[in-house]
């Protein structure tokens, strides 16, 4: 029985190890605290966006009627000026604001959907891009490599997943 046992300790200890080295969704998520200070960052659109402007932005960031905003960190910015070329490099963030419209002009923020490059082999398939989506305060309410942002923004792949660039 008790063989049994630290056989059974054994095989969960192992299963635990694989599970954990094998997805690399576990890898550890971008905290709130790295993109936080946003505002500071460079300003990636001269003007305020709204309107349709790729012709696929459907349900997405509070549709065509809302106003948004988007930033991007030291790290991102040579390749979101145009100054040097697509893929952005490991550790870019993108943050964008979405804000709703009210009667017209800009209302309150919905959300914030950031980018973060991570590690090379993160998710091969789409650029190696973390997804996340926040609540309204900036807290984060999904990350991870999230379907239903991959999805669409995979129309964007050659200029590696993005669709706005600081020459637009
Ligand atoms: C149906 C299409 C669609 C979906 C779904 C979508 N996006 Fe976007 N996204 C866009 C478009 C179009 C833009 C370009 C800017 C604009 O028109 O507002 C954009 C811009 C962005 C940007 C700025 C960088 C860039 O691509 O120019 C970020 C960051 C972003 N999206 C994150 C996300 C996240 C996170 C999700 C999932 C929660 C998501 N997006 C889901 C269409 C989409």
């Amino acid at each position: 029985m008790k063989k049994l046992f630290i056989a059974l300790f054994i095989f969960v200890i192992i299963s635990t190890v694989i599970y954990a080295g094998g997805n690399s969704e576990d890898a550890t998520p971008t905290q709130t605290s790295e993109f936080i200070n946003y505002s500071s960052w460079a300003k990636v659109n001269a003007e305020t966006i709204t309107g349709d402007v790729t012709g696929v932005l459907g349900a997405a960031h509070e549709r065509s009627k809302g106003f948004r905003e988007i930033y991007v960190n030291e790290i991102g910015l040579p390749v979101e000026s145009g100054e040097e070329d697509y893929p952005f490099p490991e550790g870019t963030i993108i943050v964008k604001e979405s804000f709703k419209n009210d009667k017209g002009s800009k209302g309150a923020l919905s959300n914030l959907t950031v980018m973060v490059k991570r590690e090379s082999g993160y998710s091969p398939d789409y650029g190696d891009w973390e997804y996340i989506i926040t609540k309204p305060d900036g807290a984060i309410a999904q990350q991870g490599t999230l379907s239903v942002c991959i999805k669409c923004h995979a129309r964007g792949e050659d200029k590696d997943y993005t669709f706005i660039n600081s020459s637009m």
